[in-house]
């Protein structure tokens, strides 16, 4: 299905929020189904940015691509790259980030086997989109859950207002995270759908077949 004429907004990786000049608190997203989604939504006509947290991929053919690597970078440049048709977040962003970024190399403290870092919640990017006075038609989030997957999604969906989720399960065998194939539970408010396993880029296809539907099914669009 295509999305010629669609602008397709998406967020991918991880952020890495700076402890000090040579430390940072990451996580181990790869970046890889953002990415494939992005390859694929371009492959599809559409008019993509792909917003990157720091990760190793090359940019798919066709996309716009803007390097980030904080959660208040992403989330300036996503806010940034409005208005779009449809925004993806499948990025993995940090909800916290120190308080304060020391400017110099934090020191062994002789004698002090501890050591507390302050932490404060960052923004919440999709949330944000999906309450932004340009929100896209169709907002999907990504979310990764230990268990109580469709509960937790579920729940995402009603207090972030967005259109989709896209749960994967972790910590488990068929856990995601720098894998090549993926299983999405994708949730909506009128429905379930299973994508997978299979290649992300095929995943992230089925992903895009049920997002171009929608946007064909809203009158609006
Ligand atoms: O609630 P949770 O963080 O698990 O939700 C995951 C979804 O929210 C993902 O789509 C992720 O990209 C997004 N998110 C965000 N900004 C944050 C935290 C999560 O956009 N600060």
């Amino acid at each position: 299905m295509s999305l010629a004429g669609r602008r397709v907004l998406v967020s991918a990786g991880p952020t890495y929020e700076d402890i000090d000049p040579v430390r940072f608190l990451g996580n181990r997203s790869s970046g890889k189904m953002g990415f494939a989604v992005a390859a694929a939504a371009a492959a599809r006509g559409a008019q993509v940015v792909l917003v990157a947290g720091p990760v190793h991929l090359p940019t798919p053919p066709g996309v716009a691509r803007v390097d980030v690597r904080s959660a208040a970078q992403m989330h300036a440049a996503v806010l940034d790259a409005l208005p779009a048709d449809v925004y993806v977040g499948a990025a993995a962003v940090a909800d916290y980030t120190p308080r304060t970024v020391a400017a110099r190399k934090l020191k062994k403290r002789p004698g002090a086997d501890t050591l507390a870092l302050e932490l404060v919640r960052t923004a919440d990017i999709l949330a944000d989109v999906a309450a932004h006075p340009r929100r896209p038609r169709l907002v999907v989030g990504f979310a990764a859950e230990t268990d109580e997957l469709e509960h937790y999604a579920r729940d995402k969906l009603v207090r972030k207002r967005v259109d989709l989720i896209a749960a994967n399960r972790v910590g488990s065998a068929d856990c995601p995270f720098e894998r090549d194939d993926n299983t999405l539970h994708v949730f909506a408010a009128d429905g379930a759908w299973t994508l997978g396993p299979a290649p992300k880029r095929e995943v992230a296809e089925a992903l895009l077949d049920l997002i171009a539907r929608r946007l064909e099914a809203d009158p609006a669009t």
